[in-house]
C-alpha cells in the first residue's frame, strides 16, 4: 500500500490496495493515513453495499440510517441498513436517495447532533459527465490562519449547528419552518476544538446556514459567524475532488468541510456512503 500525498498537508491517495482483502495492519496504516491527512482517495474500488459496510466498519460501529424518513418504496428495498444513497436518480416517481442534483454548501456531516460522526466514507457509483464534483477544506489550517484577535475572540466560544436543514437547504421531515437563527434546533459545539485523536486545534463551524452563537444577539453572531467563514474554504486550503466510478473517498469530519457542486438533472449521479458513529462529544 502507498500513501501519496496530494496536497502538501491534506488530502493523500491511497494506492495498491483493494479494500475488500485489506489486512489488520494495512487498516491500521490507512487509519494512521486518514488522521495525518484528513482526506484519503482510494481509486478502483468497485465495491458493493456489503463491501462497503464491512470495509467502513473497521472505522468502528456505523450509522443506521434514519428508515423512518425514507419513502415506503425505497424502504422496501433496503438491504444494508448503514449505507446510505446520494442520488438524483427517480424510480417509480420517488428518488432513491437524498440530495437530489442540488448544490450543497459547506458543512461537515451531522454537526447539529451531539456525537457527530468522525468518518465518512463516499463511493462513487454512478458519475455524470460534468459537474456534481466534491470540495474538502482543511480546518486544521483554517484554524491556524485566524487572525490573532479573531482567534482571541472565539476562545470559549460556541455555534448552535442548525438540525433542521439539509445542506441543500430544504427543510428535513419532521421540523417547523422559522426565520431566526436563534430559533434553529440543533447541538451546541465548540468554535474550535482539540481533535481528540491527533491533538490538533482546528475550526468547527458545520455550517453557515441557521448557525448562531449563543449568547451574542443575533447581529453580533452574523458578524462573528462571517468573520470566521472567510477564512474557512479558502483557496490554498480547498481540494477538488472529480469523480470516477469506484472512487472511494474516506474524510475526518473533524477535520474538514466539505460541499458540492449541483449538476444537470437529465444526467444520473449514484453515491453510497457510510458514517461512523460516535459516542464522543465534540471537545474544545
Ligand atoms: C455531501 O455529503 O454533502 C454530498 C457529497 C457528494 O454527493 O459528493
Amino acid at each position: 500500500m502507498n500513501v501519496k500525498p496530494i496536497t502538501a498537508k491534506f488530502v493523500a491517495e491511497i494506492e495498491d490496495i483493494d479494500v475488500r482483502s485489506i489486512s489488520g495492519d494495512e487498516f491500521n496504516e490507512l487509519h494512521r493515513a486518514w488522521l495525518e491527512y484528513g482526506v484519503l482517495r482510494l481509486r478502483n474500488q468497485p465495491l458493493d453495499e456489503d463491501e462497503l459496510q464491512t470495509f467502513s466498519a473497521n472505522f468502528g460501529p456505523l450509522e443506521e440510517i434514519p428508515l423512518g424518513r425514507l419513502p415506503e418504496v425505497v424502504r422496501r428495498k433496503i438491504k444494508n441498513r448503514f449505507v446510505t444513497q446520494l442520488s438524483n436518480i427517480v424510480v417509480d416517481g420517488k428518488p432513491i436517495g437524498g440530495l437530489g442534483n442540488a448544490e450543497a454548501s459547506w458543512h461537515s456531516d451531522m454537526t447539529y447532533v451531539e456525537t457527530p460522526p468522525p468518518a465518512s466514507v463516499l463511493l462513487g457509483v454512478e458519475i455524470p459527465e460534468t459537474g456534481g464534483d466534491t470540495y474538502f477544506a482543511d480546518q486544521n489550517a483554517a484554524y491556524e490562519a485566524l487572525p490573532d484577535d479573531l482567534r482571541a475572540r472565539v476562545a470559549g466560544l460556541t455555534i448552535k449547528h442548525d438540525a433542521a436543514h439539509t445542506s441543500i437547504g430544504s427543510l428535513r421531515p419532521g421540523f417547523e419552518p422559522f426565520d431566526d437563527p436563534r430559533e434553529a434546533p440543533g447541538a451546541v459545539h465548540p468554535i474550535v476544538i482539540t481533535h481528540p485523536e491527533t491533538g490538533q486545534k482546528t475550526l468547527y463551524l458545520g455550517r453557515r446556514e441557521w448557525a448562531y452563537v449563543p449568547g451574542m444577539t443575533l447581529a453580533d453572531s452574523e458578524a462573528l459567524l462571517d468573520a470566521l467563514w472567510a477564512y474557512a474554504a479558502r483557496p490554498e486550503n480547498v481540494w477538488r475532488q472529480v469523480w470516477q466510478p469506484g472512487d472511494l473517498i474516506i474524510w475526518d469530519n473533524r477535520r474538514v468541510l466539505h460541499r458540492r457542486d449541483d449538476f444537470d438533472q437529465n444526467a444520473r449521479r449514484l453515491m453510497k456512503r457510510c458514517q461512523v458513529l460516535s459516542r464522543e462529544a465534540i471537545t474544545g
